[in-house]
This record gives C-alpha cells, sequence and structure tokens, in this order.
C-alpha cells in the first residue's frame, strides 16, 4: 500500500510527485542578487534527490528589501536567466519548483549567518567591507539593540512594495516556477505588519487584526492577479510570536481563513522570529515542534498546510500526513545533511529498492546491493 509522503499530490494544475517539499534555504551566496552555479548545485541535487517540491530560498523583490548582500532577487530582469536554468533542471528530473519571495524590512542589511550576522554599519564597512543600506519597517523600532531604526513607511512606500512583489511575481513566472510563496514569518516585513509588536501604526494599516492583516493581504492580492491561475500560490506564517502580546495562533487561523479567500493554496506554518536573534530557544524545540499549528490552520480554516520544523523520519512525515495534521512536509536542514532524503524515505516506506531513483545512480545501487547480500 503507497504511503501519503511517497504518493503524488495536485494543486491546482501541478502534480507533485510525492508530498515531500524542500524548505526555503538562504544560501547567502548571490551576488547582485542573481544565481549562480552553487544555487545550481544547491536546487539541482534535491532534485536528483526525489523531492516532490524543491522551494528556492528567500529572494527579495527589492534591493533594499534584501537580508543581506547575498541574497538572491529579482527586482531586475538580468536576475531571471539565472534562475530559469535551474527551474529547467529541477523540472527535468521530475521535481517541481518553487521560490519564496521575501521583503526582509526591518531586519534586512545584516551580515551572512555565518559571517555572525550582526547588522552591517550604516557608515563605513565591516570587516568584509560591506555596508548597510537603509531600511524599512510598518514603524520605527529597531528589531534589536544595535539595529538600525527603520524608516516607517509610507503610503507611496507600500505602492512601491505591493508593486515590487507583482513584478517579481511576473518574472518568476518568466523563470518557469511552478510554484510561489511569499514569506510573511520569522520578522520579515510582511510579519512586520501581521504582529502587534511591530506594527504601530495608526492609520488603516495598524490598530487592530484586519488593519494589521491589510498590507499582507494586498500584496497576496497583488500577487495572485498576475500568478498563474493554474499555479499554486503558498503563503509562509510564523504561526505564533513566542511572546506576550505577540501574534497567537488564533490570530493565524483569522489570517489563513483571509489568505484562503485571497486565493492562496497552502499556508506553510512555521513560528517566530519578530524580535530576531533574541527570540530564539524560547519555545521548546523537538521533533515536529511545529506540527500543531500545522493542524490547527488546517483544521480551523479549511486549508491545506505544509509541516516544517525538525521533521526528519520518513516514518515521524508520514504519520503527520496520516493524522491529518498536514498535506505536505518541509524537510529543511536534514536535506542538507542527505539531499537524497526523499529517495531513502521511499526506499523505507515502500521497500523498493532502488527502482525509483535516477538511473545514473539507482542501477549502480541495485546491483551493490544484491552483491552486499552476497
Ligand atoms: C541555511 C538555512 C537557511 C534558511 N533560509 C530560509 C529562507 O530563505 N526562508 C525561510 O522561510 N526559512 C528559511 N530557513 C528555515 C527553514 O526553511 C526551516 O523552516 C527550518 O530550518 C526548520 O526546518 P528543519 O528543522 O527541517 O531545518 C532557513 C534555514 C536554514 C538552515
Amino acid at each position: 500500500m503507497p504511503h501519503l509522503l511517497t504518493s503524488p499530490v495536485a494543486l491546482r494544475g501541478l502534480t507533485l510527485r510525492n508530498r515531500i517539499v524542500i524548505s526555503p534555504m538562504c544560501q547567502y551566496s548571490a551576488t547582485e542578487g542573481r544565481a549562480n552555479d552553487w544555487h545550481m548545485v544547491q536546487y539541482g541535487r534535491f532534485a536528483v534527490g526525489g523531492a516532490g517540491l524543491v522551494i528556492v530560498e528567500a529572494t527579495g523583490v527589492t534591493a533594499q528589501g534584501r537580508g543581506t548582500h547575498g541574497d538572491l532577487g529579482l527586482w531586475d530582469d538580468a536576475q531571471v536567466a539565472p534562475l530559469a536554468r535551474i527551474c529547467e533542471f529541477v523540472k527535468a528530473q521530475g521535481a517541481g519548483i518553487g521560490l519564496q519571495l521575501v521583503h526582509a524590512g526591518r531586519k534586512g542589511a545584516a551580515q551572512r549567518p555565518f559571517h555572525g550576522g550582526a547588522p552591517l554599519p550604516l557608515t563605513g564597512v565591516d570587516a568584509r567591507g560591506e555596508t548597510a543600506w537603509p531600511t524599512l519597517a510598518p514603524s520605527p523600532v529597531a528589531i534589536a539593540e544595535g539595529w538600525q531604526v527603520p524608516g516607517e513607511m509610507t503610503l507611496a512606500d507600500l505602492d512601491a512594495v505591493r508593486v515590487a512583489f507583482a513584478d517579481a511575481a511576473r518574472r518568476a513566472v518568466a523563470a518557469g516556477f511552478d510554484v510561489l510563496e511569499l514569506h510573511a514569518a520569522h520578522g520579515y516585513l510582511l510579519h512586520e505588519f501581521l504582529s502587534p509588536l511591530s506594527n504601530l501604526r495608526t492609520d488603516a494599516y495598524g490598530g487592530d487584526a484586519a488593519g494589521r492583516m491589510r498590507f499582507p493581504l494586498e500584496v497576496v492580492s497583488a500577487v495572485r492577479a498576475v500568478w498563474p491561475e493554474d499555479r499554486p500560490l503558498f503563503v509562509r506564517v510564523s504561526a505564533v510570536d513566542h511572546i506576550d502580546g505577540g501574534l497567537e495562533l488564533a490570530d493565524t487561523v483569522a489570517f489563513a481563513h483571509a489568505l484562503k479567500a485571497a486565493g492562496v493554496d497552502v499556508v506553510d506554518c512555521s513560528s517566530g522570529g519578530i524580535l530576531g536573534a533574541a527570540t530564539a530557544g524560547r519555545v521548546p524545540r523537538g521533533p515536529g515542534f511545529q506540527v500543531p499549528y500545522a493542524q490547527a490552520v488546517r483544521d480551523e480554516a479549511g486549508i491545506a498546510t505544509m509541516a516544517v520544523g525538525l521533521i526528519t523520519d520518513p516514518a515521524q512525515a508520514e504519520a503527520i500526513l496520516a493524522a491529518g495534521q498536514a498535506d505536505l512536509i518541509a524537510i529543511g536542514r536534514e536535506a542538507l545533511d542527505n539531499p537524497n532524503w526523499p529517495l531513502h524515505a521511499h526506499r523505507v516506506l515502500e521497500g523498493e529498492g532502488f527502482a525509483h531513483w535516477p538511473p545514473q545512480h539507482g542501477w549502480w545501487l541495485e546491483r551493490r546491493a544484491a552483491l552486499l547480500r552476497g
């Protein structure tokens, strides 16, 4: 009996060969926002490794909306071709390919995490010669001490960013992506609008839940209007802020209802990040610690969800799907450790040897297995 994890799933006009998704993971390896051979190999190996859907890392919709100088971008037509090459290869391996779009808001202008992750200096340069740029946010409040105070977005800024998301979505169509995911989690701009901890506005874009949701929903509508009808749209949320006065699960369920009405297909349920690294580890993190969020959103808002966070074992992933807690399983760091995780999961669950592996590898492994069996 095939398992859910290894069964195809249809989302609008797209059919994924299984329900394993590679979670978006920034590589901080782009130059001027352009993808290069590192990205080709990074995403290509996950497709070779059997994933149903590979989601390319958070990609800035404007240069100002990047997290670091190494982030991918899609604010310029010149950034399309290197991504198109990756789409072509990934799809040729039988995987779907998605792209996550982001505006980093007040979390932008930082060093790469593996260089320390500190805010870049607004005057002068850091040890690597990099300098900051002014950031934008719903309200002029720094994410933490030592970080720049972002500019409070004017209505003209809101218009420009909304248009930038739609323009980037158009370029994602041109590049050949099957799925688009909007990043409304982890303390980036759209999450900053949603959370009462970062949105202190008194105009129509702040205040009560409807006001705080207004701009993210406008972005969703602007993107949905240009993203083809037959292609699925995902939104990643931080389902809870984990901080007093911050977003709670009920807020996210209400947001998910509105996302569904706006034509979103999948809510990708992560958590945390609104106050940056200072909040890391506030919630006990064990296997599948965010799965209850995916379940609540799925049950209460009636929308498909993706579970993510410390899902490392095929049986664990299958149990989440079988219990109806989520529709898709996202794998992050486990895929960095083992890009062939989906192929191994298939073998563990279905016991079909190497028949479903790419023949360039599977043919040899089948024969080696016979030798080892003696
Ligand atoms: C290197 C790295 C980069 C990441 N970049 C992103 C990103 O671009 N967008 C995002 O939403 N999450 C990002 N994340 C979070 C992952 O998508 C995922 O939610 C998280 O790692 C938890 O899943 P895991 O336990 O399977 O790794 C990143 C994680 C890692 C390890």
